[in-house]
């Protein structure tokens, strides 16, 4: 069988961003539209935290904002389904999860594949989960980083799309190694939704493959 390859839309796009939390990542994504960097337009900050601070800061920028109550859906896939619903509305090419604490159902990582990015604060495959920075220092790791991949059904592991290094020094703490990490987030996130609407990124099986202009 034939390779299947995706090549993204180089177009103006529409994005949804996903966030549980401060919203950093979201506002270096915005911040980077602003500056003119992206071609698109964010349609849709969505949370399942009401009181997500990024929520907030969306709704200071003017931005459309949508919370749903995962205890109201009966199950994960069901919350899934109407967030899905929601985003199809505002007629988005990429979600981009920012901060999302939330897993989301095959059947979300199906509709939205090789349409929606992750942002992870580890050289992935080394350190999927949670508490990561923490894990880089006690495994002894010299290097760690952030990782942008799209998002497949297992959790962390679909296709990378940038990385960024960063020395783990010898009296690093879990925020001092996570602070570090997060300077370079801010940078390779947006660099990769501006790479997908420039119609540059190609996924071909796992591997991603940025092309020329
Ligand atoms: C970041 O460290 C990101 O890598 C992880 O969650 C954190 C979100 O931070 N997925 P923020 O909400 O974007 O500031």
């Amino acid at each position: 069988m034939a390779e299947e390859i995706f090549v993204s839309p180089k177009k103006r796009g529409r994005i949804a961003v996903f966030l549980s939390g401060r919203g950093s990542n979201f506002r270096a994504i915005h911040a980077a539209i602003q500056a003119g960097r992206i071609n698109a337009g964010i349609s849709l900050v969505f949370s399942n935290i009401e009181a997500a601070p990024g929520l907030q800061t969306a709704r200071e920028e003017g931005l459309e904002t949508l919370y749903l109550n995962p205890k109201l859906y009966a199950s994960r896939e069901e919350y899934d389904k109407a967030a899905v619903r929601e985003v199809r509305k505002r007629d988005v090419d990429l979600v981009c999860l920012a901060g999302y604490m939330r897993i989301l159902s095959p059947y979300f990582c199906r509709e939205f594949k090789n349409r929606c990015m992750n942002i992870h604060p580890a050289l992935l495959p080394s350190f999927p989960g949670l508490h990561v920075q923490q894990k880089a220092i006690d495994w002894g790791v010299r290097f760690s980083g952030a990782t942008v991949h799209f998002v497949a059904e297992e959790v962390d592991m679909g296709p990378i799309i940038l990385q960024a290094m960063v020395p783990v020094l010898q009296d690093d703490t879990e925020e001092t190694l996570a602070a570090r990490i997060l300077v370079e987030e801010h940078k390779i996130y947006p660099r990769s939704v501006q790479l997908f609407f420039e119609g540059r990124i190609e996924v071909r099986g796992r591997r991603v493959f940025i092309r020329e202009t």
